[in-house]
């Protein structure tokens, strides 16, 4: 493959623990080749190169809120959902719309590194909450929310990732769930739930999602076609109350440039319609799980006893705890020298010093080959890298 055909990010030569990028061999099937050669010569393709109507195309909606419903024993309609342009599109504008000028958005410590870009772009204050290896701490929230309140400020959103978390790969339990939305309705925020790994699940059911426990109310949920389809398609959902959902829909930018990606938002629904994606799904739960028993099977072979890490559920991500004597900057810069390219924790936090001794390791796009073989090597890397600071 020519370097300039590989994925964002991507090095030729080198094993990639790096990115959450799914396996690029599942991006294009069939299926989803034949959908878009039906779109492309049928009537419906003239029209989707139009501008689309504000909410969406509607074959999508209905599409995803069958499945919601059926999935998650609810009863929403078709005004409670949005197509968007990925979950990136949906935290841009929940930023944009529902966060006041000076009012602080509460973040998992760690987060996903591009949503603290998305939400300092927009200058908006962060404020970090606490996890464990269960997530998000209500207790560390329910702290934090005093401080802020008594210090006069008021926080507008908790952004949260509560199943298969980017980075740690942690899934919130639905006890720690009721009790956040029973803060959020105390202090008046908005939670939004980012859940573009839900589908990912390699050991069945997954909690209850924040908008089912809170019956919608100040929840918005966002969903993504990027991890179980393809990221090129840059479309996502956003699940709401009618309101939020009518605000989205109300805003500039989608008023100027109509609903997101209708072309492709047309070829997904007509492949969706054909029962593919669930099929794919499966594929894709299989061929991840697979990757993440080796990941965890090479950890315990050859990590050295003091490094720590996460058993995810789902999802793409494995989350390293190194010794104090360890800089996870160090391990990421000889690691890459020695062939491994993986995430060193600091970028994850709001805290420019914290996340110095952790390492994101992502087992979605390498073969479980060289998922063994990279995991052997930073190891090996982690041992020499004792007393050795940058
Ligand atoms: C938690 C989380 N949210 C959002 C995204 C980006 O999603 P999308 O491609 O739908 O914008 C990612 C991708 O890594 C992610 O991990």
């Amino acid at each position: 493959m020519a370097s300039n055909e590989l994925a964002q990010g991507m090095e030729q030569n080198t094993i990639s623990l790096l990115f959450g990028h799914p396996d690029s061999a599942t991006l294009s099937t069939p299926e989803l080749r034949d959908a878009m050669q039906r779109i492309i010569s049928s009537p419906q393709g003239y029209t989707a190169l139009q501008y689309g109507p504000e909410q969406g195309t509607p074959g999508l909606i209905n599409f995803l809120v069958e499945k919601i419903n059926r999935e998650q024993s609810l009863s929403i309609q078709p005004g409670n959902l949005m197509v968007v342009a990925g979950s990136t599109h949906a935290v841009d504008m929940l930023a944009r719309l529902f966060v006041e000028p000076g009012a602080v958005v509460l973040v998992e410590a760690p987060t996903y590194a591009d949503s603290i870009h998305t939400f300092q772009d927009h200058r908006i204050e962060l404020c970090s909450i606490h996890m464990d290896e269960n997530g998000l701490i209500p207790r560390a929230l329910e702290k934090q929310l005093a401080r802020l309140h008594a210090s006069g400020k008021v926080p507008s959103m908790l952004y949260t990732i509560p199943n298969f978390h980017n980075p740690t790969g942690s899934t919130l339990s639905e006890t720690r769930r009721s009790e956040i939305i029973k803060l959020a309705h105390q202090y008046d925020f908005l939670i939004v739930e980012d859940d573009v790994y839900r589908d990912l699940s390699f050991e069945g059911s997954v909690p209850a999602s924040f908008y089912a426990l809170a019956n919608g109310k100040q929840v918005v949920s966002i969903g993504s076609f990027s991890k179980t389809l393809a990221p090129g398609l840059r479309l996502g959902w956003l699940l709401g109350s009618e309101d939020v959902v009518q605000c989205c829909i109300n805003c500039g930018t989608t008023q100027m440039g109509g609903g997101a990606n209708p072309l492709v938002a047309h070829i997904v629904a007509e492949y969706c319609r054909s029962g593919s994606w669930e099929a794919h799904i499966s594929r894709l739960q299989s061929l991840y799980k697979l990757r993440r028993d080796v990941a965890l099977s090479a950890l315990s072979q050859y990590m050295p006893s003091d490094v720590r890490w996460t058993h995810p559920a789902g999802g793409f991500f494995i989350w390293l705890s190194l010794p104090e004597n360890v800089f996870a900057q160090h391990v990421k810069h000889m690691a890459l020298q020695a062939g491994v390219s993986l995430a060193a924790g600091v970028g994850f936090f709001v805290d420019p010093f914290a996340g110095a001794h952790n390492l994101r390791l992502a087992y979605s796009c390498a073969t479980p080959n060289d998922i063994d073989s990279g995991i052997r090597i930073l190891a090996q890397v982690i041992d020499k890298s004792r007393n050795v600071e940058r």
